[in-house]
């Protein structure tokens, strides 16, 4: 059952709303704003949350949702965008504001009320917006005002209608989840019996009433989210879940056979496709990197294509399940228009275009570490739950120019001993990521008595909460020095390890 609904104005943090409304245990749903208001209403909320969102209310073409909403006599919380939408609705006025307010404010508290309750006064909230009230409407009263605004939190005096200035749902706003909290439990009424093992059920119930008795095809690369998603459908309709693992070659050392391993634990059949050669000769002499991307996710297509036919003997495969995340989808979802393209990303992301498949992503509305308790949830082993992403052009884009047998052992070895290292030093959890890149770069060195002229190899580690921005891990000197060092001595053909220190913007996570 639906408690809330949230409905999306386009604000980058719309999903953290219901994030919030989840760890309190409240089920939320988010819509688009223009849904039709009886579509809301049918689903039986017991609040609305009107996100923020980057338009003006007083544009000519501002974004609105339906006015019969207001007068269903549900409880409304108006977030920044969503606030000003109420203030202009109900007759007050909103106006672009003198000076924009960014970042942090301190609220001051003008009057207990059930929204506000347990938050201190002077706490920090997060703003972000350019435009402001400038009055409200009527039978409106002011809850907490900061030093840049005079409303920060406002509520009618009768109807049950409430706005807020500021980002309650991120974390700067160091006491918003409880304001969000109170909204769901002390002003709606909402029952806070959700947790991930209702998650489950509740996604195998839809996959299953979705799929009826037609295939899944799921293809996995052994990471988390791949996994969890495969996990999740052959739970739901079992042995009508196909799940493919391609090995393009550029896979770890061990990777492959550790991934078969983890699905016969799991007890859920695996096909495994063996097409290292024919990815390895497509990328010989290759050396640009987005020429490498492009022929590495079109092989993968080629290939996945040509084992989907195979697996259609045995009956049409309607649907293809994959682990899309919010954070991938966050930029080219919700009202606002696609994102620029850094690097063409290779995932099955590009498989529906030119095949013929429903797409099932039952993880698109989650976050990392929400996809990671659910991967507990669902019984996955905790070793690989944790496990750092993996990129799906693997060791192609961290080895930089063409990429041959040769390399591609260096950099497994050299990773193999980093991860180690990383694991006995009890750091690998403490970082978002770490690997190894070999530079397309010989140095002079000089080992014994002899002179070496090598590989150089670069360690990247960095922290990260969702890859969308990251800073490099501040790793121990005296860490860095013995990898360096244990790397020198082990592998054969790298002569000097450098350790990248560059955050993420100006570069990317991977060098590639
Ligand atoms: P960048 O290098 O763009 O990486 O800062 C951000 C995160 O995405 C991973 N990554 C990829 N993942 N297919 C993937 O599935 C890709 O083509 C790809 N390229 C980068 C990267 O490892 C990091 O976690």
């Amino acid at each position: 059952m639906i408690e809330l609904i949230v409905l999306d104005f386009g604000s980058q943090y719309t999903q953290l709303v219901a994030r919030r409304l989840r760890e309190a245990g409240v089920y939320t749903e988010i819509y688009p704003y223009f849904t039709p208001a009886k579509d809301i209403l049918a689903k039986k909320p017991k609040g609305l949350i009107l996100s923020g969102g980057p338009a003006s209310v007083y544009a000519k073409d501002a974004y609105r949702c339906a006015s019969e909403l207001f007068e269903a006599n549900l409880p409304v919380l108006g977030i920044c965008y969503g606030m000003q939408l109420l203030v202009d609705t109900f007759g007050g006025a909103v106006k672009p504001a003198k000076a924009q307010e960014f970042g942090k404010a301190h609220l001051e508290l003008l009057e207990p009320h059930p929204l506000l309750e347990g938050v201190e006064n002077a706490s920090v909230v997060w703003m972000s917006h350019a435009d402001k009230v400038e009055s409200l409407p009527p039978d409106f009263k002011t809850l907490a005002k900061s030093a840049n605004a005079p409303f920060c939190a406002i509520a009618h005096a009768t109807k049950p209608l409430f706005g807020l200035q500021f980002h309650p749902e991120v974390v700067h706003s160091t006491q918003g989840a409880q304001i969000l909290k109170n909204f769901a439990l002390k002003i709606c009424g909402c029952r806070p019996n959700w947790d991930m093992q209702a998650f489950v059920a509740q996604e195998i119930a839809k996959i299953q009433e979705q799929v009826g008795k037609d295939r899944i095809l799921c293809a996995v690369s052994g990471g988390v989210d791949s996994s969890v998603v495969a996990s999740l459908c052959y739970k739901a309709v079992g042995a009508q879940t196909e799940v493919v693992f391609v090995d393009h070659g550029l896979l770890r050392l061990g990777e492959k056979e550790q991934v078969v391993q983890m699905f016969a634990d799991l007890k859920i059949p695996l096909h495994v496709v063996d097409a290292s050669d024919l990815f390895l000769e497509r990328l010989r002499g290759v050396s640009a990197p987005e020429e490498k991307r492009k022929i590495i996710g079109w092989t993968f297509i080629e290939v996945f294509e040509k084992k989907a036919k195979e697996l259609e003997q045995g009956g049409k495969i309607k649907y293809l399940a994959q682990g899309t995340l919010y954070p991938d989808v966050i930029e080219s979802v919700s009202v606002k228009g696609p994102s620029k393209v850094i690097k063409s990303h290779h995932n099955v992301g590009g498989l529906p275009e030119r095949m013929d498949f429903v797409l099932l992503e039952p993880l698109r509305e989650l976050f990392k570490d929400e996809v990671r308790a659910l991967g507990a949830q669902l019984g996955l082993p905790e070793k690989m739950l944790k496990r750092h992403p993996f990129p799906g052009p693997g060791l192609a884009i961290r080895i930089l120019g063409a990429v041959g047998y040769d390399s591609l052992e260096l950099v497994r070895q050299a990773d193999r001993i980093f991860i180690q290292a990383l694991h006995e030093a009890k750091l690998y959890d403490s970082v978002w990521q770490a690997f190894c890149v070999l530079l397309n770069v010989r140095s002079v060195g000089v080992m014994g008595d002899n002179r070496t002229y090598d590989n150089t190899l670069a360690l990247r580690a960095v922290c990260a909460s969702d890859g969308m921005s990251a800073h490099f891990a501040p790793l121990p000197f005296e860490f860095l020095e013995s990898v360096a060092n244990q790397i020198i001595n082990e592998v054969k053909g790298i002569n000097r390890v450098v350790y990248d220190i560059t955050s993420k913007p100006p570069g990317t996570i991977e060098w590639e």
